[in-house]
């Protein structure tokens, strides 16, 4: 079978790379010439992404993966083609459509009649088939007669990408009768793992929707049980372990917030849809506001920010992936900045210019004599940091550390919904 994938970043990069390394011809598209280039090099443009290096290197040597930058010729090669390109929100709130919109019109003027093109991309409700299926007859193809369209969320945690493809269903809907049932043909072929087939689109997209919302609802509700202990003085982390002894409750581990381009983004398309959303809208504000919750503990602990040399390590969204959307680090640097604090940030995933470019200053190495250090993405380079050389007081924004281990080398501990060693 011929496949053209279109956007070949996080997402797209390893799905295509796998469906080409179970025999299928791949045409992986996407606008940046760079990216291309270094995939038809066989070169691996994401390191952190497990065991994608080695499986690119073998489709690419054997000829059944080529990316392109030439969407129109590769998807008239194809009998099914599927989007991977990004949507984040705009500076308003609402999903920003223009790169799939523009993906879409390519794959229109390319595509030939028979062809199932899947939207993978996690998108409001209904815009599949309002959006998206009306922008692939703008050539003249009519959707059911000549094409068919379906819509099946990424189910996929960064990093472990590949071996995410086929441990939980892909679940699909069509838009047309037929766009269900071909792509859970397909994709029974591609990976051979399970497919759940639901009713239509529409209800596959809010499944996706359901999926982030209730991580980020559920990771809202730990965030203020962490207040709450706070307020009482007691540990946040034996309050989850007791909690979560029995079968029904699934409490997340409070932290700084929500980062990345899925959990923190997904409830807002939730938002701007037609149903009721007003506890996806509180828990953004809840988790929205921990940055600065933390900040404000850190403060009252040590009476005042005021030139205190604060370090950040860790500037990702979460631990060992170089990706930086949405990333709450920003957060705790405009926070601790506020308060007159000097901030330095370090994160060995990222270059000096990516840490400049998120605004902080790179800390010069050996990583030592800081008043505070925040730990927001605990990377597994970090596990051999000497604390209390690093700094007086070790803020566990994820609570990720052992707080023994970092007390028994003679620094003080202070997590979220965690009370601080005494002085
Ligand atoms: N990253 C995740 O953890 C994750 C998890 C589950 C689902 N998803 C979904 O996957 C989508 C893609 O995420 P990603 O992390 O791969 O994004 P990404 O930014 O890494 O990749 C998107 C790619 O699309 C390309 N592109 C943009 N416009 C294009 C166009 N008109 N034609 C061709 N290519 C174009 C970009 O150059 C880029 O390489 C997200 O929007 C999300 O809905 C992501």
């Amino acid at each position: 079978m011929n496949v053209a994938v279109v956007g070949i970043g996080r997402i797209g990069l390893p799905v295509a790379t796998k469906i080409a390394s179970n025999g299928h011809r791949v045409f992986g598209c996407d606008i940046n010439t760079e990216l291309v280039g270094k995939v038809n090099r066989g070169e691996n443009p994401l390191p952190d992404e497990a065991g994608l290096g080695e499986l690119l290197k073998q489709v690419v040597a054997g000829g059944n993966f080529q990316a392109t930058t030439d969407t129109i010729a590769a998807v008239a090669e194809c009998e099914t083609v599927l989007f991977a390109v990004a949507v984040d929100v705009d500076e308003s709130g609402r999903a920003d459509l223009r790169n799939l919109f523009s993906a879409a019109e390519d794959v229109a003027r390319g595509m030939k009649p028979g062809t199932l093109c899947i939207f993978d991309t996690t998108l409001p409700i209904g815009t599949t088939r309002r959006e998206l299926a009306p922008r692939l007859e703008s050539n003249g193809m009519k959707l059911g007669r000549d094409f068919s369209v379906a819509f099946s969320p990424e189910r996929l945690l960064m990093g472990r990408v590949i071996e995410d493809l086929t441990k939980y269903p892909k679940v699909v809907g069509g838009v047309d009768p037929a766009g269900g049932d071909r792509a859970a043909a397909f994709y029974r072929e591609v990976f051979g793992g399970q497919v759940l087939q639901l009713a239509n689109a529409e209800t596959a997209e809010l499944s996706k929707l359901a999926e982030g919302a209730y991580r980020d609802l559920n990771i809202a509700l730990a965030n203020e049980l962490a207040q709450v202990a706070d307020v009482h003085g007691v540990d946040i982390s034996e309050v989850l372990q007791a909690a979560n002894s029995q079968p029904y409750s699934h409490l997340h581990v409070p932290g700084t917030g929500v980062g990345g381009h899925c959990i923190p983004v997904y409830p807002r398309f939730l938002m701007q849809g037609e149903g009721p959303s007003s506890l996806s809208a509180r828990g953004r504000q809840v988790n929205d506001e921990m940055p600065a919750y933390a900040v404000h503990r850190v403060e009252e602990l040590l009476g005042g920010l005021a030139d205190k040399k604060v370090l950040i390590l860790g500037l990702t969204f979460r631990p060992n992936v170089a990706v930086t959307p949405h990333t709450n680090a920003v957060d705790l640097l405009r926070e601790f900045s506020a308060r007159g604090a000097r901030v330095w940030g370090h994160d060995p995933l990222l270059s000096e210019a990516g840490t400049r470019e998120l605004g902080f200053d790179p800390a010069p190495e050996p990583l030592a004599g800081y008043d505070v250090a925040v730990v927001h993405a605990y990377h597994r380079q970090y596990a051999a940091l000497d604390w209390a050389n690093v700094a007086r007081l070790i803020v566990d924004a994820r609570n990720a550390l052992d707080r023994r281990e970092v007390e028994s080398r003679g620094a003080r501990y202070l997590g979220i919904g965690r009370p601080a060693t005494p002085a």
